[in-house]
C-alpha cells in the first residue's frame, strides 16, 4: 500500500513532470544506469557540476573512447578456477586493481558523501581519498575505514599552512599523500557558469527552479548537518560571503609551485607521496628524481585542460620510462572492468575511480557506491578469466593490440 503522502508527491510532484521518475538501484548495472539515476535525483545544477568538464569537453569524452583504441587478446585453457585481482600500490595492499580518486563536495551529491565511500572502500578492500574539498574530515573517514587512505592536497601560497596541512594528515594516521598538480588554477566550466553553481551558492534564476524542482534531494539536504569544508574551515573562511572556491584556487593555491616546493614537501612528509595529474614523460621522470613514490596519470576527468592527452594514451610511453622506478597508476573516463584490464595490461598498478562511483553515490548513497564496487569486481574477475590470467601479474602488453 502506498502513503497517501507518497501519492500526493507521486501524482503532483513527480510524474507529470517526469522530474523525479522511479529508478531502482537494482536496476543499475553500469556506468550509464548509474548516471541515469543520478541525473534523475539531483538538480541540475549539481548533476552538471559532476557530469561537466572543461572547454568543448573534447579530454573528457576522448577519456573513455580512448580504451577502445586497442583489443585485448586473450589466452585460452589456462586453468583459472580461482583469479587473484589484488595488487600492491605505493605499499598499499588492494584486494581490487581499482581506488576511488578523491573528489570534492560529496555530501552535496549525497547526504552521506565520504562517510559512504570510505565504509564502500572499506568493504572492498580498496583505497579511497579524501579531497581537500572533502565534506568529512579526514580524521572522520579514517575512523571509518581502516584500510589505505589518501590524502589528496592543494600547494597554498601560505608554506605554513601546507606545512600545518601534512602535519594533520600525519596525525590522523594518512597513508598516502597525493599532491594534485593539474589544477593550479581552476578548469573553464562553461556547465557551471550556466547553472550558477558555484560554492557558497550563488544560482541564477533557472538554477533555482531546478532546485525547486528535485524536491527529495532539497528534503535531503536540509535536513542533514550543514555543509562544511573540514579540511579547510581553520584556515579559510567559507561561509556565506567569505571565500568561493573559485577564490580559493585563484587567491590561496600558489601557481608559481615548482618542482622544488615539492621535492620539500616530498621530504617534508617523508612517506608515500604521489603526484596526481602528471601526463608527460618528462614530469615522471622529475617525480622520480625527487622522491615521489607514484605517480597517476590524469587530466582530473577533463575538468582541466581541454585538448589534453588522455591518461590512457600516455600510458605505455610512461611506464617505459619509469615504470621500473616509481608507481604508475592512472584515471579517467574509467567505466568498465575491461577498461581497468587494459591500463593493468600496459603497465598500470592501480586504477582510479572518479565519475564511475560518484554518480552511484549521488543515486544511492552507500549502497550505490557498494552496488558500483561490486559490479566493478566482477567484470574484473569475469574478465581475468576470459582473458586465461589468474593474478594481475599475468596480464602484459602481449594481451593488448592497438588498431
Ligand atoms: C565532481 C568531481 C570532483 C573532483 N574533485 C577533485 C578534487 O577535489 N581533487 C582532485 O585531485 N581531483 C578531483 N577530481 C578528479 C578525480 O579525482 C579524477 O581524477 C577524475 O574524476 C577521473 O576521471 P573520471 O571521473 O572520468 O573517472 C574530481 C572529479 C569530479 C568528477
Amino acid at each position: 500500500m502506498i502513503s497517501s503522502s507518497r501519492l500526493i508527491e507521486k501524482v503532483l510532484l513527480i510524474r507529470p513532470f517526469g522530474f523525479e521518475g522511479q529508478m531502482r538501484l537494482k536496476d543499475c548495472y553500469n556506468f550509464h544506469d548509474f548516471r541515469r539515476m543520478a541525473k534523475r535525483r539531483l538538480p541540475s545544477p549539481i548533476f552538471n557540476y559532476i557530469d561537466g568538464a572543461a572547454d568543448d569537453e573534447v579530454t573528457y569524452r576522448r577519456n573513455t573512447a580512448a580504451f577502445e583504441g586497442c583489443d585485448l587478446v586473450p589466452n585460452v585453457l589456462r586453468g583459472v578456477g580461482d583469479v587473484d585481482m589484488s595488487v600492491t600500490v605505493m605499499g598499499q595492499r588492494l584486494a581490487m586493481p581499482v581506488y576511488c580518486s578523491p573528489t570534492a563536495l560529496q555530501r552535496l551529491f549525497h547526504h552521506q558523501g565520504e562517510r559512504a565511500v570510505a565504509a564502500a572502500a572499506a568493504k572492498f578492500g580498496t583505497m579511497f581519498g579524501v579531497s581537500s574539498l572533502g565534506t568529512v574530515s579526514l580524521e572522520e573517514a579514517r575512523r571509518i575505514c581502516d584500510g589505505p587512505q589518501v590524502y589528496q592536497f592543494y600547494f597554498h601560497k601560505d608554506r605554513g599552512l601546507n606545512r600545518e596541512m601534512m602535519a594533520r594528515a600525519k596525525q590522523a594516521g594518512i597513508e598516502v599523500m597525493m599532491l594534485t598538480v593539474d589544477s593550479i588554477t581552476g578548469g573553464n566550466r562553461e556547465r557551471d557558469k550556466r547553472t550558477g553553481f558555484a560554492i557558497p551558492f550563488k544560482l541564477n534564476l533557472a538554477g533555482i527552479t531546478q532546485f525547486a524542482i528535485k524536491p527529495s534531494w532539497a528534503v535531503n539536504y536540509v535536513r542533514h548537518e550543514p555543509f562544511r569544508l573540514p579540511q579547510l574551515e581553520n584556515h579559510v573562511d567559507m561561509g556565506r560571503g567569505a571565500m568561493s572556491i573559485s577564490r580559493y584556487f585563484t587567491e590561496m593555491l600558489d601557481p608559481s609551485m615548482s618542482w622544488d616546493d615539492v621535492a620539500e614537501m616530498v621530504q617534508h612528509w617523508g612517506g608515500q607521496f604521489c603526484l596526481k595529474g602528471v601526463i608527460s614523460v618528462e614530469d615522471a621522470k622529475r617525480a622520480v628524481e625527487i622522491g615521489c613514490t607514484g605517480i597517476v596519470l590524469s587530466n582530473h576527468g577533463g575538468r582541466q585542460l581541454d585538448g589534453s592527452r588522455t591518461a590512457f594514451d600516455q600510458l605505455d610511453e610512461i611506464v617505459q620510462a619509469v615504470g621500473d622506478r616509481i608507481d604508475v597508476m592512472m584515471d579517467g573516463g574509467v567505466q568498465r572492468g575491461t577498461h581497468v584490464l587494459k591500463a593493468l595490461s600496459l603497465g598500470a598498478k592501480a586504477v582510479g575511480l572518479g565519475r564511475y562511483y560518484l554518480f552511484p553515490l549521488a543515486a544511492a548513497g552507500q549502497a550505490g557506491v557498494e552496488r558500483a564496487l561490486e559490479l566493478m569486481r566482477v567484470e574484473i574477475e569475469r574478465g581475468m578469466k576470459l582473458m586465461g590470467c589468474s593474478s594481475v601479474d599475468e596480464l602484459t602488453k602481449e594481451n593488448l593490440r592497438f588498431r
